[in-house]
């Protein structure tokens, strides 16, 4: 447990401000939208009969697709601002301490505790050290190439010249060509969708099984602690 809790002698600590819980939950709003829209830009449904301009379906689904990519992009622009101006708690996302022994030795800790061979779990105000881990890499990793590839094609899309082909056109010959482009960010979305399915397995899992709320600290913001013992 931190000194920081020890010294409060506190139950129960405000972790994450509203803008934070709001950009979790809209963020997540948006990328199983992304999801969704983006399995259907790839694996197209049957054609529908009669000409496409009369029913529109992939045209609805794309514009779901690029709605959803605008609010995921402006979202995580404001979230990178809000590390700058929130508390301590909204900075880890983006920081974690590689070059501290003692939270990879914790990370070590975490992982037997996931797998069932640690019998007491350890308690955080913040992330703990393995969920800091994986959420800089799967998730800020992966999502800013999200991002920056879904742009790229979006600038195909509006065309040469368009704004997004000037921001984002010079990715598409880096990674080859329009088709590479294509697939890596269609690879993207299985890296993401891995990431979310241990993400909310472990999220319940720390609820019912660790000292310590999960769930609803990222709803209300406090994370309370459910016994006193000092760790
Ligand atoms: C698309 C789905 C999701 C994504 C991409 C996602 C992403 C994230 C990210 C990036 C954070 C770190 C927040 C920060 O430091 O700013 C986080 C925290 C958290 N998420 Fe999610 N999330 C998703 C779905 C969910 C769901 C469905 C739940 C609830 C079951 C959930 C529960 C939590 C909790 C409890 C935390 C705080 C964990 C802690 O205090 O260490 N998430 N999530
Ligand atoms: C979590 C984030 C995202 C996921 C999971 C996702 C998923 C996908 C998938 C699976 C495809 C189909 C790729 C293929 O097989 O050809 C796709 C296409 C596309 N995505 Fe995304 N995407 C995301 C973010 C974005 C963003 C932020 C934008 C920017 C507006 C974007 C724009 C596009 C465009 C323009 C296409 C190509 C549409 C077409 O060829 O008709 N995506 N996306």
């Amino acid at each position: 447990m931190s000194d920081e809790l020890k010294q409060r002698k506190q139950t129960a600590v405000y972790v994450y401000e509203a803008p934070l819980r709001l950009w979790h939950w809209v963020t997540v709003f948006s990328i199983v939208t992304l999801c969704v829209t983006g399995y259907f830009i790839g694996s197209p449904l049957p054609s529908q009969p009669g000409e496409a301009i009369d029913n529109y379906l992939m045209g609805y689904i794309r514009f779901a697709h690029f709605t959803a990519g605008y609010i995921l992009a402006i979202g995580f622009i404001g979230r990178i601002y809000w590390a700058f101006v929130g508390n301590s708690h909204a900075r880890e996302l983006f920081l974690p301490p590689f070059f501290s022994r003692k939270w990879w030795k914790e990370i070590g800790h975490e992982l037997r505790w996931y797998l069932f061979l640690e019998k007491t779990p350890r308690k955080y105000i913040g992330h703990n050290p393995l969920a800091q881990l994986a959420m800089f890499f799967f998730f800020v990793l992966g999502n800013t190439f999200m991002i920056l590839t879904g742009f790229a094609l979006y600038g195909e899309g509006l065309g040469a010249g368009s704004w997004a082909d000037q921001w984002f056109g010079w990715i598409i010959p880096m990674m080859g060509q329009s088709q590479d482009v294509h697939t890596w960010h269609h690879l993207g979305m299985w890296y993401l969708i891995t990431f979310v399915m241990i993400h909310v397995y472990v999220a319940i899992r720390e609820d019912i099984m660790s000292r310590q709320s999960l769930i609803s600290t990222m709803v209300g913001g406090w994370r309370m602690f459910k016994d006193d013992r000092p760790d």
